[in-house]
């Protein structure tokens, strides 16, 4: 079947944020993970011949007009099945269990008290323990031969398991961090009732993907791959090398808004650890003429986004000018992870598409087909992939950086001397956070250069009238909201003097301590 690597436990979705999330739970256990959505048919979820099935929590009751059912069939096909929360209700109902009205409604940290031992899932753990509990209805009585191995106040059957039908399920969501023994009772269904080697490991994942791009791609195609720096498209570049060797051409293109050393650790440390053919495009003159005079910070995005696909077409014709006659580039090269695909409801399969579509302005009679090896994967397996493909933590453990670059880090108009300036500042800040070991405690720290304001400060003896710079150090799971980072008051001070010492024109460091929302991580 397509894209399918190992049997997947399948996630079936009812409608919960927390799908997306069990599916990463089954993965740390290594072990591969889908979310498929509840309408799936039976027939549709045999086809994918799973190892197991986990029906996920969801918002409704059993009893609802129009709640998600599960298609008792889902029971028959001899899969093994795990049921959270709602999944655990639809389960029992379909099994012939009773989900009743209590009138008690839990939510929250909720004291789980097993009964008898605990059985497989809940052996072995204090007698009572914490667990995340969000539900109205609740089970009131196990379908035939299920046993109850926990119960709560407002729940009577919090848990139950039949071995003998490899089935078992909890009312509380094991899959979040309020539930401390969460991960273990999953992994004990999965492994001990549902018994599935934990074998998803990253040189199993590297080793099929690489696979399978060599399928797609064939014995003659050529694919390129535009690389940003960043860690998606590294790993992905990784792959397809792997698979196809020099059938690959990555593209880098220098804006000129890289950061100290970017340009330097692709060209090196990527074309070192994969042996990839790299042509970087220097369009460094290019932007900047794009850039003169351009204040407002949308303006600015539109003409790196435009110039920057007018860099990536002029690079993809010397490639092919180079490659012996008669070549074409079939593939196009993308780093798409999961939660993209998730998200966008896709499901796996490869699409083929008018390039600029996608990278957005492609000449239009340019058809590419895509390839995207890590769409199965979370950014934490992209980072471990990357790890066995031999790539180095400077590129793996990279913090999130923009495309638009120190573009979108000076507020005012970007001129090859702004951008000196923060190149300076900003690498001084990452130098120092990592220094003080902070690089996993932070999401990422933009330095933004406050060109459009002056102030005055006194340096040596004299007066100055220089520029404040920015630290905007945030902690994150996904950038979609965000905290400011608490950075010890000694790393902040060492930032600040160097920077104030070390960098001409700038003459004060502030520190943005908003969280996002309401600002976001970047100034513009
Ligand atoms: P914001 O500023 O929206 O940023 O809170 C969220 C995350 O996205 C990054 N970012 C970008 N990444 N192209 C990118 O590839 C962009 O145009 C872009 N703008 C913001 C930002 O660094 C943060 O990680």
């Amino acid at each position: 079947m397509e894209n399918q690597l190992h049997r997947p436990v399948l996630v079936v979705d009812f409608g919960a944020q927390y799908a997306q999330l069990i599916a990463r739970r089954v993965r740390e256990a290594r072990i591969y993970s889908e979310v498929i959505p509840h309408t799936a048919t039976p027939a549709e979820i045999a086809a994918k011949q799973p190892a197991a099935l986990i029906l996920s929590g969801g918002p409704s009751s059993v009893y609802e007009d129009g709640a998600p059912s599960l298609d008792p069939e889902v029971l028959q096909l001899g899969i093994p099945v795990f049921g959270i929360c709602y999944g655990f209700q639809a389960m029992t109902h379909a099994l012939g269990g009773t989900v009743g009205k209590t009138g008690i409604r839990e939510y929250g940290r909720t004291p789980l008290n097993l009964v008898a031992d605990g059985g497989i899932t809940h052996r072995e753990l204090e007698s009572t323990h914490m667990v995340w509990m969000s539900h109205g209805d609740s089970v009131t009585a196990a379908p035939d031969g299920f046993t109850v191995t926990a119960t709560t106040e407002g729940a009577p059957v919090a848990a139950f398991e039949c071995a003998a039908k490899q089935m078992a399920g909890v009312q509380y969501h094991p899959e979040v961090l309020h539930s401390p023994h969460g991960q273990e009772i999953l992994v004990r269904f999965l492994t001990e009732i549902a018994g599935i080697p934990q074998d998803w490991t990253p040189a199993n994942i590297a080793e099929e993907l690489v696979d399978k791009v060599r399928q797609q791609i064939g014995e003659h195609g050529r694919a390129i791959c535009g690389l940003s720096g960043g860690v998606d498209s590294a790993v992905a570049a990784a792959l397809v090398q792997r698979a196809i060797g020099d059938r690959l051409t990555c593209v880098f293109v220098d804006h000129g808004l890289l950061r100290a050393g970017e340009r330097e650790q692709v060209e090196r440390d990527f074309v070192a650890a994969t042996g990839a053919k790299l042509v970087t495009a220097d369009e460094v003159d290019n932007f900047m003429r794009k850039l003169a005079g351009v204040t407002e910070p949308e303006a600015k995005r539109k003409a790196i986004g435009a110039e920057f696909i007018r860099s990536f077409e002029r690079a993809v014709a010397g490639v092919l000018e180079d490659a012996p006659a008669g070549s074409t580039v079939e593939y196009l090269v993308q780093g798409t992870l999961y939660p993209d695909v998730v998200e966008s409801g896709e499901g796996s399969g490869t699409a083929t598409i008018k390039s600029h579509h996608n990278v957005g302005g492609l000449p239009d009679d340019v058809e590419f087909t895509l390839v995207e090896p890590l769409r199965l994967l979370f950014k934490d397996e992209v980072r471990a992939v990357g790890r066995e493909l031999g790539l180095p933590e400077e590129i793996v453990g990279r913090q999130p950086f923009p495309g638009p670059g120190l573009g979108i880090r000076i507020i005012g108009e970007v001129t090859p001397e702004r951008l000196e300036i923060l190149r300076a500042a900003d690498l001084i800040a990452r130098t120092e956070l990592t220094n003080a070991g902070l690089d996993n405690t932070i999401w990422q720290c933009p330095v933004v250069l406050l060109a459009d304001v002056r102030s005055v400060g006194v340096q040596g003896d004299g007066r100055t009238y220089g520029h404040p710079v920015v630290l905007r150090p945030v902690t994150s799971e996904d950038a979609m909201t965000a905290d400011w980072t608490r950075i010890p008051y000694d790393v902040l001070e060492k930032i600040s003097t160097r920077i104030t010492n070390e960098v001409d024109g700038i003459n004060r460091v502030v520190l943005d301590v908003t969280s996002k929302p309401p600002g976001t991580i970047e100034w513009e």
